[in-house]
């Protein structure tokens, strides 16, 4: 095939990092896999029979772009009672990343600057880079906090927006109260879009994670079911934002995904108002049995929410410690994945309680034969 059929912007997306990391993955028999983004948790029981009942009462068709009345009601009625705002419309996605797909671009022109934190979840950039804009990234080692002055700082004539994910990944920092007012209070003083990432809202364990839209009206709030219900593979999200840029989302939606898929919106049905709190109960746990076993080893800015720990590595250099770990058959992944830097790596402990502790004893190892 002609080389130079590949359109220029796909050079620009750079997967290697997280191709080396799953080619490593490969070679390992029965891993100790601590790398993945996904819950250990099945899809619960009610969520699927309602899925199943639509495949068979024939739900199997496209359905209307902005997604079936039954969902996007349930949901709207949620964040009109969250927010109160006029104008905030809900649209059902093709999970979160089909709705961060759809903001960026209808936000971003060619040249056109986004702000991101620096570690964030990578496709953030690769999306900037799709939309032909350019992604800025603002610091926020090594606590992972909002920096409101390093974020003004970054602002520039061509900034259009700025993406926020609180409980974050790949460091499960959860942005506290001031700190998303701060920033939320900013974005609207500088006249630049917040989009804010809530995929994880539900896995925050000191304290509840709130969103900026709370004191934004026009922060365009992406969310999903991925991860809140382990529906990973049904690819069911949806965002809600002011109704000029929903209108422009749907569109393109349109135009693209189509719809999200109809049989995991009718299971989407019974999955709103479905109490996941046993579920959090037991990713604290998981949460607090990883800090017992690695606060004293490692630096590491205590993990908050979501499933993930961002320790620092020995020696501040993430790929040979990954490459070390998976001698010892555990797979973590390297922070160049996720970031500028190649100091700490990702620990994600959304998996079985026994593989968890297997996982912490490998690292406990590591530790202590490099002090
Ligand atoms: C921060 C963040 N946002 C969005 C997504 C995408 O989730 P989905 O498209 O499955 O809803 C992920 C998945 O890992 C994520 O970590």
């Amino acid at each position: 095939m002609n080389e130079a059929w590949i359109a220029a912007r796909m050079r620009r997306i750079d997967a290697s990092g997280i191709r080396k990391a799953f080619d490593m993955a490969k070679t390992m028999v029965d891993p100790i896999n601590l790398s993945i983004g996904l819950p250990d948790f099945d899809v619960p029981n009610p969520v699927k029979a309602a899925a199943i009942a639509a495949i068979e009462a024939g739900h199997n068709a496209y359905t209307v772009t902005q997604g079936i009345p039954e969902l996007r009601e349930l949901l709207q009625k949620e964040v009109d009672s969250a927010y109160g705002h006029q104008d905030r419309q809900v649209l059902i996605t093709s999970g979160s990343s089909g709705g961060l797909l759809l903001g960026v671009c209808s936000i971003l022109d060619p040249g056109d600057e986004m702000i991101v934190f620096d570690p964030c979840f990578s496709m953030y950039r690769h999306l900037a880079t799709l939309a032909g804009g350019v992604s800025v990234t603002v610091d926020t080692y090594p606590h992972f906090r909002i920096d409101i002055e390093r974020v003004n700082a970054a602002i520039g004539p061509k900034t259009k927006c700025v993406v926020v994910n609180s409980p974050a990944n790949p460091t499960g920092v959860v942005a506290s109260p001031d700190e998303m007012r701060s920033l939320a209070e900013l974005c609207r003083k500088r006249d630049v879009l917040l989009i804010s990432d809530e995929v994880y809202r539900s896995f925050s364990y000191d304290f509840p994670s709130e969103s900026p839209a709370r004191w934004n009206p026009d922060t365009l709030v992406i969310d999903g079911f991925s991860k809140s219900h382990g529906m990973t593979g049904w690819r069911l999200g949806y965002a809600h934002g002011p109704a000029r840029l929903i209108q422009e989302m749907a569109k393109l939606q349109q135009f693209s995904y189509v719809c999200a898929p109809s049989v995991s919106q009718y299971g989407g049905v019974a999955a709103v108002g479905f109490d996941m709190g046993e579920i959090r109960a037991k990713y604290q746990a998981k949460r607090d049995l990883l800090v017992d076993a690695l606060a004293e080893l490692y630096d590491l800015a205590r993990p908050q929410g979501a499933f993930y720990a961002f320790p620092r590595a020995p020696g501040n250099a993430a790929t040979p410690f990954t490459a070390r770990a998976i001698e010892r058959n555990l797979l973590v992944i390297p922070g160049s994945v996720f970031s500028d830097r190649d100091t700490h790596f990702r620990i994600s402990y959304a998996v079985a309680d026994d593989v968890l502790a297997r996982g912490l004893d490998v690292l406990r190892e590591l530790a202590r034969e490099t002090t």
